[in-house]
């Protein structure tokens, strides 16, 4: 049986703050009927001073490597996807690396906005088949708060903070990471996007620069996000040979319950295999997956032997899909 890379454990964390409809209701127009009815969203979660994403990206880490019983010197390789981190440079993964002193890994980010985690996953994997005694923490850690544009109705109501994170080792049972299939289509950057480079923004010469915040495009957005994923789960499952009849769980990318929903939809599983927990975060972007994969761990909803199949689409475009055998 041949060696794979797989998830050792899981970790999330998750800032005390946190921000209702209500909340949201006394700050904009807006209603928690209006967010519940087009989002399914409830909560989230929001930072509060100094809680920088690579500080929850840090906690996330910390509470993986308890559960997988590593010393954070033990890691080889630091990976964090994020597009919210509080630097530009140097990297979120050095400032974590420092944080948790994983004195012994190598540290960088990865930028594929909300599918971020599975790129990094997809990098991660692919140390791990060179050299299978590696161990490897992948974290996807959001403060998308700073980049919301508050006054903004259309997408002040959809993102919040949070991180999770995974140790990836291997195994020889031939469980772990068995199919993937990442996509990205660039030529439609403009629907989602968050501009920041000087050079692109020409507000930012003029002294009325007020901060770079997420802009969006959101039914075209959805429209692409449910056949994206949709496409991303078919061609991972055929790689691997799986039927969907087979996959235990889908955890998708968590942005908001109608995309999720149509995805369930057209993908023809029943409702109860796929995890949802968006009413209680928001889009937290790279963060959703590994938070929302953690939790289904805690809920004893990832058993051993069982076909995972994870999703995400994002900015960039970015989208794809994994299928696991849990370990
Ligand atoms: N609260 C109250 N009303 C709002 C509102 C808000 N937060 N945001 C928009 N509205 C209003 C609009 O002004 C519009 O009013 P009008 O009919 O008087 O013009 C009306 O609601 C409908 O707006 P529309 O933009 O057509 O709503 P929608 O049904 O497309 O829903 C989104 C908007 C953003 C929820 C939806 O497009 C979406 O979920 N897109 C995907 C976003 C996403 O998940 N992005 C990240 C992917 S990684």
């Amino acid at each position: 049986m041949s060696l794979r890379a797989s998830i050792l454990a899981t970790g999330s964390y998750v800032p005390d703050r946190t921000l209702s409809n209500e909340d949201l209701e006394k700050m904009v127009d807006t209603s928690d009927e209006w967010i519940t009815t087009r989002t399914g969203i409830k909560n989230r979660h929001i930072s509060g001073a100094g809680e920088y994403t690579s500080v929850l990206a840090s906690r996330a880490a910390e509470n993986a490597l308890v559960a997988a019983g590593l010393a954070p010197s033990e890691i080889d390789i630091l990976i964090v996807a994020t597009v919210s981190a509080e630097m530009t440079m140097p990297s979120c993964a050095c400032l974590v690396q420092n944080e948790i002193g994983a004195v012994n890994a190598f540290a960088f980010d990865v930028n594929a906005a909300c599918s971020g985690f599975l790129y990094a996953l997809s990098v991660a994997e692919k140390h791990i088949l060179v050299n299978p005694q590696l161990k490897i923490l992948v974290i996807g850690a959001e403060t998308l708060s700073t980049r919301v544009d508050w006054q903004d109705l259309n997408t002040c109501v959809l993102f919040g903070d949070a991180a999770g994170a995974v140790v990836l080792g291997s195994s020889e049972l031939g469980d772990g990471l068995i199919a993937e299939k990442l996509f990205s289509d660039g030529s439609l950057h403009n629907l989602l996007y968050m501009d920041g480079a000087q050079s692109l923004n020409p507000a930012l010469n003029n002294g009325e620069y007020q901060g770079s915040f997420i802009k969006m495009v959101g039914k075209d957005v959805f429209k692409y996000a449910v056949n994206a994923m949709e496409n991303a789960v078919r061609v991972v499952l055929g790689q691997a040979g799986v039927d969907i009849g087979e996959v235990s769980l889908i955890v998708p990318h968590q942005a908001n319950i109608r995309i999720i929903n149509k995805l369930t939809q057209k993908l023809g599983v029943d409702a109860e295999k796929v995890y949802i927990n968006v009413s209680k975060y928001g889009n937290t972007s790279a963060a959703t997956i590994p938070l929302a994969l953690d939790e289904a761990n805690r809920e004893g909803l990832l058993q051993s032997g069982e076909y995972i199949v994870l999703c995400a689409f994002g900015g960039g475009f970015t989208w794809g899909a994994t299928l696991i055998k849990w370990q």
